[in-house]
């Protein structure tokens, strides 16, 4: 069995004021053990700078929750991988179903994202997932081979070890529905198979590729657990310190 080394992300998503990132961040540091894993947050944009100090000589990595894709020029309102670079990022969540769903990203946007982080040698954490819609009407290995290969189109081999997917299946975040650790080890096994078709067997065995949706500490371990499972990107679970760092800690 291959192993790779897990990665527990937690997305904060537009959550925390500054003093409530404060307050999490020194919590949390308190309560994450060193163990064999990565442990990364993602704040908001605002928050970015301030975590970057308070993670200083942690072992806690910082991440950004999307990004633009040129370093800069007349785009109101966007954030630059230089920007992002500068205060320490070093993972950008890119592609998120929120992303997808209410601002409307398409593939061919993220996947400049996704060439733009690797240019600037961070580690993009592109999610993938099926509407309940679409589990519903058994076409979910169709969208997620659609949103593989549209988001990764044209990647070179050799930056592809910097890449992490995250599966996060549309239906499962933030209503506490868990796909089952069958379901989420099945599509993520048929990712790395998308990924070894068209980037070769090293790429499908090397890449992490994480599961995303209400994942707590009651189901960290059985996740886990699963052969092709690599990790995990955690959203609500991740504004609590106790529950995140559970979560980080989980027993191997
Ligand atoms: O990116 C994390 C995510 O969308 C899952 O959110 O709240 O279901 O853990 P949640």
């Amino acid at each position: 069995m291959i192993r790779r080394k897990p990665i527990i992300a937690g997305n904060w998503k537009m959550n925390n004021t500054m003093e409530e990132a404060e307050k999490l961040v020194a919590h949390l540091l308190g309560l994450i053990e060193k163990r064999d894993r990565e442990v990364v947050i993602c704040p908001s944009f605002v928050c970015l700078s301030r975590t970057a100090e308070l993670l200083k000589d942690h072992d806690v990595a910082l991440g950004a929750q999307n990004m633009h894709y040129e370093d800069n020029g007349a785009f109101t309102g966007e954030v630059s991988p230089l920007f992002l670079k500068e205060v320490g990022v070093t993972y950008v969540i890119l592609g998120h179903s929120e992303r997808r769903h209410i601002f409307g990203e398409k593939d061919d946007l993220i996947n400049k994202k996704v060439k733009a982080t690797l240019k600037h040698d961070m580690n993009p954490i592109v999610c993938v997932g099926e509407t309940l819609e679409e589990r519903e009407s058994n076409v979910t290995f169709e969208i997620i081979k659609n949103q593989v290969y549209g988001s990764l189109a044209g990647l070179e081999k050799e930056k592809m070890g910097k890449l992490v997917i995250a599966y996060e299946p549309v239906w499962a975040i933030g209503t506490g529905k868990t796909a089952t650790k069958e379901d989420a080890n099945e599509v993520i096994g048929y990712i790395r198979k998308l990924l070894a078709e068209k980037f070769g067997k090293e790429a499908g065995d090397k890449t992490r590729i994480l599961y995303g949706g209400s994942v707590k500490p009651a189901n960290i371990k059985e996740l886990m657990d699963m052969e092709e499972i690599d990790g995990a990107l955690v959203g609500g679970a991740s504004l609590k310190a106790v529950e995140f760092s559970e979560i980080a800690n989980y027993d191997i």
